[in-house]
């Protein structure tokens, strides 16, 4: 397997967003490679946070790729609109309600794609590796959940190692990690196989971005 670039992608749902445009200039100026966007319904997660609106408006004060995390019920209905607010990588839940049936999943995955996108698709803690094997071949990235979706802050779970393992094994894309990823477990993550480190309270909440977004690259 060839080696794959570290890349370090802050979680802007630890940043403050009173002060938006100001936290994506500095914590790009401190190295973030992507910028990573927690979108939820209050359905798929027991939380609310932004819609297209908001990632259009991250899109015109930011440089870097936007990785859109998708934690909705019926993710396809919302495609184009955070397509076309200007989502780079976007990606859907594999346990998503409305993604149940492979050949509709599979439809909004090549919807993605053939809008010139980067098409992901995540796992929560409980989800067996196997259950994205029908679709590694329609995706771009994978992004294995470290914690249970909804909220920042939480601690990371050390049990989704052997999943990122068998993932990284069996796909040659990008494989990310979210939730509690620190210096230190994100040092046991790219052990594993990870290449995409996503962290939101270890960045916003450190003295100085750069020493975080630094110490995630080990
Ligand atoms: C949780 C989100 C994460 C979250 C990570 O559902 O998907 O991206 O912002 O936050 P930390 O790094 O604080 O665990
Ligand atoms: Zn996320």
């Amino acid at each position: 397997m060839t080696a794959h670039r570290i890349i370090v992608a802050p979680s802007l749902l630890a940043c403050d967003f009173g002060r938006l445009a100001e936290e994506v200039r500095q914590v790009e100026a401190a190295g973030a490679d992507w910028l990573h966007v927690d979108v939820m319904d209050g359905h798929f997660v027991p939380n609310l946070t932004i819609g297209p609106a908001v990632v259009e408006a991250i899109r015109r004060s930011s440089r870097v790729p936007l990785d859109v995390h998708l934690m909705l019920d019926r993710p396809q209905e919302f495609l184009t609109p955070f397509l076309d607010a200007g989502a780079h990588y976007l990606t859907v839940h594999v346990e998503a309600e409305g993604l149940r049936t492979e050949s509709v999943l599979r439809k909004a995955l090549e919807a993605i794609r053939g809008a010139g996108a980067k098409a992901g698709l995540s796992l929560r803690p409980r989800t067996s590796a196997e259950a994205l094997q029908p679709f590694l071949d329609a995706v771009d990235l994978v992004l294995v959940m470290t914690v249970e979706p909804g909220f920042g802050g939480q601690a990371f779970m050390p049990e989704a190692m052997p999943k990122v393992r068998k993932l990284r094994e069996a796909f040659a894309g990008d494989l990310a990690v979210d939730g509690g990823i620190n210096a230190l477990t994100g040092r046991a993550c790219r052990e594993a196989g990870a290449n995409v480190l996503v962290a939101g309270t270890s960045i916003f909440r450190a003295p100085s971005y750069q020493d975080a977004i630094r110490s995630l690259r080990g």
